[in-house]
């Protein structure tokens, strides 16, 4: 078999660990090339994991490589134009979260998949998680019974990673946009992807990015461009099957320390991912609280290891796509709608 050539597209963070999990498949695939505007970058990523083939433009890459599959690892704002130019120059694309700045970015570029016939998954990485594989066992053999509420909580105490996370312009938003994109998703593939409905919300923006105090660092410091996203959402979203999710995100809030759960409850059982899987239950009269075997806590690097290998399942025909455009573009109507009830400080339906 032919390896699968494969580009990425924005050489920062996050691309470390998108290249990590396409060597792990090195019988199935090759990065070949790889673009970003900064050239400083792109070559220190280059060199250190020699790829020769370098460009400061995508639509040059594209041209040039014949490639099969495109990693999208720009910052948000990037996340359209590189997702189209990938999918229309013939690459199946694995695009990050959030999918776009917004509804109608993210529309068009499921269109764009759509004409081309390629693939573009969404990088909903925590679809990929071991607690997220148990929790849909059980879901799907009927333990829950209905889930009618959820929680999800994301919530940081000190923690805007900085650059142009705090730029809206290039970032469409903050916590909400950057850490909820991840939860709402989580709830909503566990739930069966139901479609939402109305969400009614409020953002802040009270703290601001700066919190050091007594050199007790958190990551909200320094390196700010531009600070003008919101620090903290409160939202409450309705879906079609009478399911309620309450989310929570924040980069920074006066909390004791950071908090990331989730919480479900079913007519028949509830559950909580805190990082472990925990469910409570009945059994034989009694309440009982059951921990499922072995780990069932996320580990970070795993969780991208799956992704990819999912997406190049997914290109090769031999398992169906696990966060597909749809579900990106879902998301998105939810943030936009989430974005516009807190400015109008009105519920807000979304069609
Ligand atoms: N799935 C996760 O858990 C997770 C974690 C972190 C970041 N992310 C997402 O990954 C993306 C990147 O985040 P990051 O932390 O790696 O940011 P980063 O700033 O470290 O890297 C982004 C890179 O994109 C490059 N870039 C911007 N516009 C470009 C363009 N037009 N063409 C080529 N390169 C361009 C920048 O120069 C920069 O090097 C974001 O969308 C973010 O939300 C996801």
């Amino acid at each position: 078999m032919k390896k699968l050539r494969v580009g990425i597209i924005g050489t920062g963070n996050i691309s470390h660990s998108h290249i990590a999990g396409y060597r792990a498949l090195s019988d199935k695939c090759e990065v070949v090339a790889a673009c970003d505007i900064d050239e400083k970058k792109l070559n220190a990523y280059c060199d250190l994991y020699g790829i020769s083939h370098r460009y400061t433009d995508y639509n040059e890459m594209m041209r040039a490589e014949n490639l099969n599959c495109v990693s999208v690892c720009t910052w948000n704002s990037a996340h359209k134009g590189a997702t189209i130019a990938a999918l229309r120059g013939g690459a199946n694309v694995l695009c990050e979260k959030p999918m776009a700045l917004n509804a109608a970015e993210a529309l068009e570029m499921q269109q764009a998949a759509e004409e081309t016939g390629k693939l573009l998954q969404v990088g909903f990485v925590r679809r990929f998680g071991n607690d997220a594989a148990c929790l849909k066992n059980f879901i799907d053999a009927g333990v829950f019974g209905d889930i009618y509420y959820a929680k999800a909580t994301y919530l940081r105490r000190n923690g805007c990673p900085g650059g142009w996370f705090g730029d809206k312009e290039r970032s469409g938003g903050g916590p909400l946009i950057d850490l909820g994109v991840h939860v709402i998703d989580l709830v909503r593939y566990l739930g069966g992807c139901p479609k939402a409905i109305s969400a009614f919300g409020s953002t802040y923006d009270n703290l601001g990015p700066n919190r050091a105090v007594g050199g007790s660092a958190g990551w909200s410091v320094g390196a700010f461009e531009k600070f003008d996203v919101e620090d903290f959402t409160t939202a409450l979203i309705r879906f079609d099957n009478g399911l309620t999710l309450l989310v929570e995100a924040s980069f920074n809030l006066n909390i004791k320390k950071d908090v990331g759960n989730i919480e479900l409850f079913g007519t028949k059982a509830g559950c909580r991912i805190d990082p472990e899987v925990e469910i409570y239950t009945q059994l034989a009269g009694r309440f009982v609280d059951v921990q499922p075997f072995g780990s069932t806590a996320l580990s970070f690097e795993g969780l991208f290891e799956n992704e990819i290998r999912g997406f190049v399942n997914a290109v090769l025909g031999n398992e169906p796509c696990r966060a597909p455009a749809e579900d990106g573009v879902e998301l998105m109507r939810i943030i936009d709608a989430i974005y516009l009830s807190a400015k109008t400080g009105k519920s807000v339906e979304i069609s």
